[in-house]
């Protein structure tokens, strides 16, 4: 029998699974009404403490083209949190409601904590400034059929470092690809986080740290841009003073490769010039697309429904654990 699988990390499934994962997100995307029915009579659980559009819906989004159900909870305070009650408690009944839920907190590590708790496959949707998997996935998904391949390429990541935790996942995914040329471009108040940086040298990885974008744009192939993290401030001053520190513009695209493409998890607050949106090179849009094939991937292999286990039944069993 199967163990239970959670997702907590981009790491936890090795490249090898990835490249499958992958290859079921683009099989979907391609022919996506041969999967209107895979998880018909499964629900998944929603169970969101902080604020979201694009994780939760697309999430949500996944399981209703996958022909399966939803129910949770966008905001906590709605929920029994706001009386208390530990996430550890909180899934432990979300396991008998549903077949797999997607959580996100602002606490680092409560979905882990979840998940040593839960019956069913718990995916973080993003704990705190720690790690944010499932837009990796996504990001990884967009780099794979946007530029074609996982390996070779320079990106800068340009924006808040220090908080955004969809850098540092990025980061520690791409780490097991060959030949990535990374380049941090922050102001020094939100430089990337030192075990960011300790985990690079360990693997001999070399980056470059930067303060402005026009420096180094000639030489990027990917420019992943993010947002200042309002939320994780400690002080109203700082966040006013560093919100508009990179504003992506046109004159500022001119010093770009053609081929160079812009990412950006969204959502985005002033760090993108809206008239770069129609700049064949702005990939952001079809990034949130991607993200909805690779969730409805990534649930059929978390309920071990890919094709390969389709005849097979639910594997997964309370007795697993
Ligand atoms: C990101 C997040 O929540 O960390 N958004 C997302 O999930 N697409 C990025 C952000 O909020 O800046």
């Amino acid at each position: 029998m199967e163990r239970l699988r959670h997702l907590m990390s981009p790491t936890d499934f090795t490249v090898e699974e990835l490249d499958h994962l992958f290859d079921v997100a683009e099989d979907i995307r391609k022919n996506m009404a041969d999967y209107a029915h895979k998880c018909d009579g499964k629900i998944l659980a929603t169970c969101f403490y902080e604020p979201s559009t694009r994780t939760r819906l697309s999430f949500e989004s996944a399981m209703l083209r996958l022909g399966g159900k939803v129910l949770g909870f966008a905001d906590g305070s709605n929920s029994s949190a706001a009386k208390g009650e530990s996430v550890s408690d909180t899934i432990r009944v979300m396991s008998y409601y549903a077949d797999i839920c997607a959580m996100r907190h602002p606490k680092e590590g409560a979905p882990m904590v979840a998940a040593e708790k839960s019956l069913i496959p718990v995916i973080n949707g993003g704990d705190g400034g720690h790690q944010h998997p499932t837009q990796t996935l996504t990001d990884l998904l967009t780099i794979r059929s946007l530029y074609g391949s996982l390996n070779n390429f320079t990106i800068g990541l340009c924006g808040d470092l220090k908080f955004g935790r969809t850098v540092h996942s990025l980061i520690t995914a791409l780490t097991r690809y060959e030949n990535i040329n990374y380049v941090f471009i922050s102001p020094e108040e939100l430089k990337v986080p030192s075990y960011i940086k300790e985990m690079l040298k360990a693997k001999n990885i070399p980056y470059k740290q930067v303060t402005t974008l026009e420096e180094v744009m000639p030489d990027l192939d990917i420019l992943y841009m993010t947002r200042v993290q309002k939320e994780r401030f400690f002080n109203e001053e700082d966040y006013v003073r560093l919100k508009d520190f990179y504003i992506l513009d046109s004159q500022k695209m001119k010093l770009a490769k053609e081929k160079m493409f812009i990412m950006h998890p969204l959502p985005r607050v002033n760090e993108i010039a809206v008239e770069i949106d129609d700049d064949p090179r702005a990939a952001y849009f079809r990034q949130s697309e991607y993200g909805v094939f690779v969730r409805m991937a990534l649930i059929l292999t978390l309920l071990d429904m890919t094709d390969e286990h389709m005849n097979q039944g639910l594997l997964r069993h309370p007795g697993d654990m």
